[in-house]
């Protein structure tokens, strides 16, 4: 069976089925899935790389993901929030470099109350009515997901972490990943367009549960899958766990493009961070967006979600001209504009 092609050509593979793909994955395979993941995204998006603002406007969070360099349990990260006028002021540094999504990222912040996160919405929204705002803010019941999505917030993302009950238990100290998946499904339902999303080579992590994320992913049909190796962050229980790698994050880039075609998927700042041309590499694998910071240069140290982080000490105008040379560099072009989901497409253009 030539399970490349099952998967070009179906974009669906049973559990014994993915074993099998695993097991037959040589050089020769390697190169032919990366070629294929190629041609699906040239195929959907052509060249383009859209680009997305990230604002990391809060590293207080009150969990306490064992991976997380701003768990609640790390006592040596200074911790600090962005007003809502200085995320104002980011957004429209942004606007005005061009961006038209704007990503609001931040830990679980008690201070950030469904009521805050909705004001914000609503004044971004006024203020630049033609940008699309992405929210990376955490697991809410679903009534907030409803009024998120009200104050005209578009897309979700929430990584789902880990598929497996037993892996995702084991790097959040037992907890269930139940609820965290049907708030995937809850947001879909309320019509956002959703981002799932996992850590490649998290500490624990075997390929049964890597398959446990694909079929997921594979029953969910996310517009956006955000994935990135696990590094480790030197103030967490997992210091001294082995980091994920560059290859196999561009190889599950590439699987992913092939299970979902048109997914927006992005070469991330992990994948930046872990090899100096980890986003290139992962764009040439199948990725198609890029999310550089907009967060004031003042806190960039402050997100340490993991140790070896790219771009803290960047000005926002100096990351968009990098990436835009990167890009250009791995044979892409830079894409401005709001990058809907092809599913969405037609819906928000003006
Ligand atoms: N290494 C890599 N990625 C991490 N994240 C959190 N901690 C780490 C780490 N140590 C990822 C999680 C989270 C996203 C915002 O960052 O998957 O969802
Ligand atoms: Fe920030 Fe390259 S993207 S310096």
């Amino acid at each position: 069976m030539n399970w490349i092609e099952k998967l070009t050509n179906e974009r669906f593979l049973t559990r014994e089925e993915w074993r099998s793909f695993f097991e037959a994955l040589d050089d020769a395979a390697l190169v032919a899935l990366k070629q294929q993941a190629i041609h699906a995204r040239r195929d959907h998006y052509g060249l383009d790389v859209y680009m997305r603002g990230l604002i990391e406007f809060t590293n207080y969070c009150k969990r306490d993901c064992l991976y997380c360099g701003i768990r609640r349990s790390n006592k040596s990260v200074e911790r600090y929030r962005l007003t809502e006028d200085q995320i104002l002021t980011s957004c429209d540094q942004g606007y005005w470099l061009g961006y038209r999504t704007f990503v609001l990222q931040g830990g679980e912040d008690p201070y950030y109350t469904e009521d805050r996160i909705v004001s914000l919405v609503k004044r971004i929204k006024a203020t630049y009515p033609d940008c699309a705002i992405t929210l990376s803010v955490g697991e809410w019941p679903r009534s907030a997901y409803q009024a998120f999505y009200a104050a005209g917030a578009d897309r979700y993302l929430l990584r789902h972490e880990a598929a497996s009950p037993s892996l995702y238990a084991s790097l959040h100290q037992g907890e269930e990943n139940h609820t965290r998946l049907q708030s995937l499904q809850d947001l879909k339902e309320i019509g956002f367009q959703i981002g799932a999303g996992f850590m490649v080579g998290a500490p624990g992590q075997t390929q049964d549960d890597l398959i446990d994320d694909l079929l997921f992913l594979q029953e969910l049909q996310p517009h956006m899958v955000g994935i990135g190796p696990f590094l480790p962050q030197s103030d967490t229980p997992l210091a001294n766990a082995n980091p994920g790698t560059l290859e196999m994050t561009c190889l599950l880039l590439s699987i992913i493009r092939l299970i979902l075609p048109d997914v927006l998927l992005p070469a991330t700042t992990a994948l930046g961070s872990v090899n100096p041309h980890g986003r290139e590499q992962g764009l040439l694998a199948g990725a198609n967006v890029v999310m550089p910071n907009l967060s004031p240069t003042s806190v960039r140290e402050l997100y340490a979600l993991y140790d070896g982080k790219i771009c803290t000490g960047d000005e926002a105008a100096h990351c968009r001209q990098c990436i835009e040379g990167r890009i250009a560099s791995a044979g892409f072009r830079v894409n401005m504009t709001r990058g809907d989901h092809s599913q969405r497409r037609k819906k928000n253009d003006h």
